[in-house]
């Protein structure tokens, strides 16, 4: 904040005119005084002008200060109001206080006592929405680290982010869009001894690829234009934390050099900086890109990838969960109910097996969006309706979903009992670990396990090549 402090704005209700010029001779600098000369203009001016506080006197011509506080209670939000009173008007103060009034000041007054009285109730009114805020804080985290479903996909994969939690390991989630990978990357956080510092997440998708370097490591005065002061990254900011690092596969590949680069040595520079920082961050990154695809096509590199996937969490799509639906369901109604003030909480059995019967394209995200609006609109109804179109989108290739290969290195959880697989990438990405095996492991015997013999022959850097090696299990008996 800076030292131009906005005014506090005072809604005077008070027939008397005097009152309200006391006040703002005294009190000009702090408070900007608007009047309403009876209750009918005060409560139309509570609307227009938006008060932050409202002084009210209790005996007006017309409509009483009673009568006019008892109409602003029915608003909702109203601003805290401070009764003025008269000469023998104190037998009003409990029926005053009854209805709400914050305070009680006596006719005639100090402008400096007015101002103290004024200031306390200020002060009441911020400390209580800062416990609201708080309080839907806690709310919001709790309910991004309540992973719900009791499938055997997804009990295994909380199984293994309960496991892997607390590990600096480095996790690579995937999953198709709208399966969880956020709350899965807040879970692993919010399990681990980091749990009291930050969790950062950073959208590498969203963020322009000029800016993102910055962005994460921050940068120094006069490093490129419009770099007015010095501002650490979201690496700094994530220290003793968490960074996320959500859609991974977007990263272009030079500041996938300096990841790397940041991840082997611990520590960076800031854009147009010189001093190395250190920082201690565990790392978690997101995809819904199918990496192998992208490695293979030279979109990503694959050291970076074997740096970041020490352990893989596959989130299995929706419909191959069909179980967790009815969870779900409930889930979400309690939680929209909440939100909107509503009691719309039961489905009937016809449309639960509508809902467990879809494929959901969009996942957890589609079912929720479609029961939040079944909770808003209460009728469920809408939902034959919504299916229906989202089914067409399917057909006509709206989906957002991606496929996500059924290989992958790593420590992995996924779904079992999943159809033939189809898809063309993920056929494609076995065959080429089969290669990969098959060549590495005839290189490697040529050369007598001299590795970095052998990652010279095979002209992949001598790191990739021991990531291979342990990631596809090989050893010297093969
Ligand atoms: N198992 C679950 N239990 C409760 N809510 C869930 C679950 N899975 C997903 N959700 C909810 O679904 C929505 C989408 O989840 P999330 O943002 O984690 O998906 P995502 O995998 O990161 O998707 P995208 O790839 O599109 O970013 C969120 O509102 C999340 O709270
Ligand atoms: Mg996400």
């Amino acid at each position: 904040m800076g030292r131009e402090k906005q005014k506090i704005k005072v809604l005077v209700i008070d027939d008397d005119p005097k009152v309200v010029w006391i006040l703002s001779e005294g009190l000009a600098p702090n408070f900007e005084f608007v009047t309403a000369r009876d209750g009918v203009e005060g409560i139309q001016m509570v609307s227009t002008e938006k008060p932050n506080l409202i002084l009210l006197d209790i005996k007006m011509p017309g409509m009483s200060g009673l009568e006019v506080l008892e109409k602003l209670n029915k608003q909702e939000d109203r601003p805290e109001v401070i009764m003025i009173s008269g000469h023998g008007d104190t037998k009003y103060v409990v029926e005053s206080m009854r209805l709400g009034a914050a305070e009680f000041i006596d006719k005639p007054f100090d402008v400096r006592e007015v101002e103290i009285h004024m200031n306390g109730v200020l002060e009441r009114v911020k400390l209580r929405e800062e416990v609201s805020e708080l309080k839907k804080e806690l709310e919001i985290r709790d309910d991004l680290t309540k992973f719900v479903g009791d499938s055997e996909p997804v009990m295994r994969v909380k199984a293994l982010i309960e496991q892997v939690a607390d590990s600096e390991l480095s996790v690579l989630i995937r999953g198709e869009s709208g399966t969880g990978k956020e709350i899965a990357a807040r879970s692993l956080h919010q399990l681990s001894s980091r749990r009291e510092k930050q969790f950062i997440k950073v959208n590498c998708a969203a963020i322009p690829r000029d800016l993102l370097e910055a962005e994460l490591f921050g940068y120094e005065k006069g490093a490129f234009t419009g770099a007015h002061k010095n501002k650490q990254g979201r690496f700094e900011l994530a220290d003793k934390g968490t960074i996320f690092l959500d859609e991974i596969g977007d990263m272009h590949m030079e500041l996938q050099s300096k990841l790397l680069q940041v991840l082997e040595q611990q520590e960076f520079v800031r854009v147009g900086g010189v001093q190395n920082i250190k920082v201690d961050v565990r790392i978690v990154c997101a995809t819904n890109k199918d990496i192998e695809y992208a490695i293979n096509a030279g979109g990503f590199r694959d050291d970076l990838f074997y740096r970041l996937n020490e352990i893989t969490l596959i989130l299995p799509p929706l419909r191959e969960r069909p179980g967790d639906v009815p969870l779900l369901v409930n889930h979400f109604l309690e939680k929209y109910n909440k939100q909107y003030k509503k009691e719309y909480y039961t489905l009937s059995p016809e449309t639960i097996n509508m809902l467990t019967a879809f494929h959901w394209p969009g996942n957890v995200r589609q079912l929720e969006n479609m029961l939040k609006q079944v909770v808003v609109r209460s009728d469920e109804s809408i939902i034959a309706e919504l299916i229906a179109q989202a089914g067409h989108q399917v057909k006509t290739g709206v989906s957002q979903a991606a496929p996500v290969p059924a290989f992958s290195a790593g420590a992995t959880a996924t779904a079992e009992g999943s159809t033939t697989d189809y898809s063309l990438k993920s056929r494609v990405g076995k065959k080429v670990a089969e290669e990969e095996i098959r060549l590495i492991s005839e290189v490697l015997t040529k050369t007598n396990w001299n590795r970095r013999k052998a990652a010279e022959l095979l002209q992949i850097s001598y790191r990739s090549l021991l990531y291979k090696i342990k990631d596809y299990n090989l050893n010297i008996t093969k």
